[in-house]
Protein backbone atom coordinates (compact mmCIF):
# COMPACT_ATOMS: atom_id res chain seq x y z
CA UNK A 1 0.00 0.00 0.00
CA UNK A 2 1.56 3.34 -0.81
CA UNK A 3 0.99 5.23 2.30
CA UNK A 4 1.67 8.97 3.29
CA UNK A 5 5.28 8.64 3.96
CA UNK A 6 6.12 6.28 1.17
CA UNK A 7 4.25 9.12 -1.12
CA UNK A 8 6.78 11.90 0.91
CA UNK A 9 10.17 9.86 0.42
CA UNK A 10 9.49 9.13 -3.43
CA UNK A 11 8.97 13.39 -3.40
CA UNK A 12 12.04 13.69 -1.61
CA UNK A 13 14.19 11.32 -3.41
CA UNK A 14 13.36 12.55 -6.66
CA UNK A 15 12.34 15.95 -6.68
CA UNK A 16 13.52 17.29 -3.05
CA UNK A 17 16.66 15.48 -3.00
CA UNK A 18 19.63 18.35 -3.81
CA UNK A 19 17.86 20.95 -1.00
CA UNK A 20 19.03 18.70 1.83
CA UNK A 21 22.64 19.26 1.55
CA UNK A 22 22.14 22.81 1.35
CA UNK A 23 19.80 23.04 4.96
CA UNK A 24 22.56 21.02 6.61
CA UNK A 25 25.35 23.25 5.46
CA UNK A 26 23.11 26.35 6.49
CA UNK A 27 22.08 24.41 9.92
CA UNK A 28 25.46 23.71 11.08
CA UNK A 29 26.77 27.36 10.14
CA UNK A 30 25.08 28.59 13.09
CA UNK A 31 27.01 25.68 15.63
CA UNK A 32 30.21 27.82 14.26
CA UNK A 33 32.05 24.60 13.90
CA UNK A 34 31.65 22.83 16.12
CA UNK A 35 30.62 19.08 14.11
CA UNK A 36 30.57 17.10 17.02
CA UNK A 37 27.72 15.72 19.51
CA UNK A 38 24.39 14.68 19.75
CA UNK A 39 21.90 15.92 17.24
CA UNK A 40 17.76 15.09 17.10
CA UNK A 41 15.83 15.77 14.03
CA UNK A 42 11.97 16.30 15.05
CA UNK A 43 9.48 15.03 12.43
CA UNK A 44 12.28 14.23 10.16
CA UNK A 45 10.08 11.79 7.66
CA UNK A 46 12.11 9.83 5.98
CA UNK A 47 15.45 11.25 7.33
CA UNK A 48 17.23 13.29 4.94
CA UNK A 49 17.88 15.80 7.02
CA UNK A 50 19.77 14.16 9.64
CA UNK A 51 21.40 12.07 7.09
CA UNK A 52 23.03 14.76 5.76
CA UNK A 53 23.60 16.68 8.89
CA UNK A 54 25.39 13.07 9.46
CA UNK A 55 27.03 13.57 6.19
CA UNK A 56 28.47 16.94 6.92
CA UNK A 57 29.75 16.71 10.47
CA UNK A 58 30.39 13.85 13.31
CA UNK A 59 27.23 14.41 15.20
CA UNK A 60 25.37 11.28 16.18
CA UNK A 61 21.86 11.96 14.64
CA UNK A 62 18.33 11.01 16.10
CA UNK A 63 15.33 10.70 13.48
CA UNK A 64 12.82 11.62 15.71
CA UNK A 65 8.70 10.87 14.21
CA UNK A 66 5.28 10.00 15.14
CA UNK A 67 4.34 7.71 11.64
CA UNK A 68 5.90 4.51 12.46
CA UNK A 69 5.86 4.27 8.37
CA UNK A 70 8.32 7.14 8.17
CA UNK A 71 10.47 5.47 10.37
CA UNK A 72 10.45 2.34 8.73
CA UNK A 73 11.56 3.61 5.72
CA UNK A 74 14.19 6.28 7.33
CA UNK A 75 15.87 2.98 8.95
CA UNK A 76 16.30 1.25 4.97
CA UNK A 77 17.71 5.30 3.96
CA UNK A 78 19.71 4.93 7.31
CA UNK A 79 21.30 1.18 5.70
CA UNK A 80 22.03 2.77 2.46
CA UNK A 81 23.48 5.69 3.14
CA UNK A 82 26.17 3.00 5.66
CA UNK A 83 25.51 5.43 8.80
CA UNK A 84 24.18 3.33 11.29
CA UNK A 85 26.99 3.55 13.64
CA UNK A 86 26.19 7.31 14.19
CA UNK A 87 21.81 7.41 12.98
CA UNK A 88 19.18 5.75 14.48
CA UNK A 89 15.19 6.20 14.83
CA UNK A 90 12.80 6.71 17.86
CA UNK A 91 8.99 7.10 17.63
CA UNK A 92 7.37 9.95 19.54
CA UNK A 93 5.52 13.07 19.56
CA UNK A 94 7.23 16.30 19.46
CA UNK A 95 5.01 17.83 22.44
CA UNK A 96 6.44 15.04 24.98
CA UNK A 97 10.17 14.08 23.76
CA UNK A 98 11.28 10.57 25.50
CA UNK A 99 14.80 12.26 26.72
CA UNK A 100 15.64 13.39 30.07
CA UNK A 101 17.23 17.62 29.82
CA UNK A 102 19.62 18.64 28.20
CA UNK A 103 20.11 15.60 25.65
CA UNK A 104 21.28 17.14 22.90
CA UNK A 105 23.85 19.68 20.93
CA UNK A 106 21.58 20.75 18.13
CA UNK A 107 17.15 20.05 17.58
CA UNK A 108 16.54 20.27 13.61
CA UNK A 109 13.16 20.32 11.98
CA UNK A 110 11.89 21.00 8.92
CA UNK A 111 8.91 21.20 7.18
CA UNK A 112 6.99 19.24 10.17
CA UNK A 113 6.22 22.31 12.43
CA UNK A 114 3.33 23.68 10.41
CA UNK A 115 1.62 19.64 11.42
CA UNK A 116 1.82 20.01 15.71
CA UNK A 117 -0.82 20.44 17.29
CA UNK A 118 0.22 22.63 20.26
CA UNK A 119 3.19 23.71 18.98
CA UNK A 120 4.38 26.10 22.36
CA UNK A 121 4.06 22.96 24.14
CA UNK A 122 6.44 21.66 21.31
CA UNK A 123 9.15 24.57 21.38
CA UNK A 124 8.91 24.69 25.33
CA UNK A 125 10.36 20.37 24.96
CA UNK A 126 13.05 21.17 22.10
CA UNK A 127 13.88 24.12 24.61
CA UNK A 128 14.05 21.57 27.51
CA UNK A 129 15.82 18.94 25.56
CA UNK A 130 18.69 21.22 24.60
CA UNK A 131 22.12 21.27 25.80
CA UNK A 132 23.48 24.38 27.32
CA UNK A 133 25.09 26.14 24.44
CA UNK A 134 22.80 23.94 22.19
CA UNK A 135 21.06 25.31 19.06
CA UNK A 136 17.26 24.96 17.68
CA UNK A 137 16.91 25.52 14.02
CA UNK A 138 13.25 25.13 12.91
CA UNK A 139 11.10 25.53 10.35
CA UNK A 140 10.77 25.36 6.80
CA UNK A 141 12.74 25.95 3.78
CA UNK A 142 14.00 24.93 0.21
CA UNK A 143 18.05 25.77 1.00
CA UNK A 144 17.78 29.03 -1.73
CA UNK A 145 15.92 30.71 -4.60
CA UNK A 146 17.02 28.88 -7.47
CA UNK A 147 16.12 25.36 -5.80
CA UNK A 148 12.85 26.34 -4.42
CA UNK A 149 12.07 27.51 -8.47
CA UNK A 150 12.73 24.17 -9.20
CA UNK A 151 11.18 21.91 -6.63
CA UNK A 152 8.17 24.74 -7.50
CA UNK A 153 8.21 23.68 -11.04
CA UNK A 154 8.66 19.67 -10.61
CA UNK A 155 5.69 19.46 -7.96
CA UNK A 156 3.34 21.94 -10.11
CA UNK A 157 3.64 19.63 -13.02
CA UNK A 158 2.23 16.70 -10.63
CA UNK A 159 0.12 19.01 -7.98
CA UNK A 160 -1.48 22.40 -9.81
CA UNK A 161 -2.30 22.93 -5.83
CA UNK A 162 1.08 22.96 -4.84
CA UNK A 163 1.36 26.96 -4.40
CA UNK A 164 -1.38 27.31 -2.90
CA UNK A 165 -1.10 24.58 0.07
CA UNK A 166 2.88 25.25 0.24
CA UNK A 167 2.18 28.82 0.82
CA UNK A 168 -0.62 27.99 3.76
CA UNK A 169 1.34 25.63 5.66
CA UNK A 170 4.14 28.19 5.28
CA UNK A 171 2.54 30.86 7.68
CA UNK A 172 4.57 34.13 8.28
CA UNK A 173 7.76 35.68 10.40
CA UNK A 174 4.72 37.56 12.36
CA UNK A 175 3.29 34.04 13.70
CA UNK A 176 6.21 32.54 14.32
CA UNK A 177 7.57 35.75 16.44
CA UNK A 178 3.99 35.40 18.33
CA UNK A 179 4.15 31.74 18.87
CA UNK A 180 7.93 32.64 20.47
CA UNK A 181 6.91 35.00 22.52
CA UNK A 182 4.37 32.51 24.68
CA UNK A 183 6.98 29.94 25.50
CA UNK A 184 9.95 29.52 28.08
CA UNK A 185 12.39 30.84 24.69
CA UNK A 186 13.46 34.01 25.65
CA UNK A 187 16.05 35.04 22.64
CA UNK A 188 15.48 33.72 19.49
CA UNK A 189 15.64 34.86 16.19
CA UNK A 190 12.88 34.58 13.32
CA UNK A 191 14.44 34.42 9.70
CA UNK A 192 12.87 35.13 6.06
CA UNK A 193 14.95 34.92 3.54
CA UNK A 194 15.45 32.66 0.44
CA UNK A 195 16.41 29.72 2.53
CA UNK A 196 12.86 29.87 3.65
CA UNK A 197 11.00 31.00 7.21
CA UNK A 198 13.09 29.32 9.81
CA UNK A 199 13.14 29.95 14.05
CA UNK A 200 16.88 29.79 15.37
CA UNK A 201 17.88 29.93 19.15
CA UNK A 202 20.43 29.03 21.35
CA UNK A 203 20.01 27.75 25.20
CA UNK A 204 22.30 30.05 27.04
CA UNK A 205 20.23 29.94 30.19
CA UNK A 206 18.18 28.50 32.28
CA UNK A 207 14.25 29.52 31.77
CA UNK A 208 13.25 31.07 35.53
CA UNK A 209 10.38 28.99 37.68
CA UNK A 210 8.27 31.19 36.57
CA UNK A 211 9.02 30.00 33.27
CA UNK A 212 8.27 26.42 33.98
C1 LIG B 1 6.45 16.99 5.45
S1 LIG B 1 7.24 15.78 6.45
C2 LIG B 1 8.88 16.47 6.55
C3 LIG B 1 9.92 15.39 6.66
C4 LIG B 1 11.36 15.86 6.71
N1 LIG B 1 11.64 16.70 7.84
C5 LIG B 1 11.80 16.55 5.44
O1 LIG B 1 11.95 17.79 5.46
O2 LIG B 1 12.01 15.88 4.44
C6 LIG B 1 6.58 16.14 8.08
C7 LIG B 1 6.89 15.06 9.12
O3 LIG B 1 6.56 15.56 10.43
C8 LIG B 1 6.03 14.49 11.20
N2 LIG B 1 5.25 15.05 12.32
C9 LIG B 1 4.11 15.79 12.24
N3 LIG B 1 3.69 16.12 13.47
C10 LIG B 1 4.58 15.59 14.35
C11 LIG B 1 4.67 15.59 15.78
N4 LIG B 1 3.76 16.20 16.52
N5 LIG B 1 5.71 14.95 16.35
C12 LIG B 1 6.63 14.30 15.59
N6 LIG B 1 6.59 14.26 14.23
C13 LIG B 1 5.58 14.90 13.62
C14 LIG B 1 5.19 13.71 10.19
O4 LIG B 1 4.92 12.40 10.63
C15 LIG B 1 6.06 13.78 8.95
O5 LIG B 1 6.92 12.67 8.84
Amino acid sequence: MQTKATEFDQISKNIFYPIYPVIAQQILAERKGISEGTCLDVGSGPGYVGLSIARQSKMQVCLYDMDQNALEIAKKNINEALLEDRVFVKYGNVEEIPYPNESFDLVTSRGSLFFWQDKVKAINEIFRVLKMGGTAYLGGGFGNQKLKDMVDQKMLAIDDQWLVKAAMRKGCADDYENLLKKTIVKQFTVKEDDSGLWIVFHKTSEPTKEQH
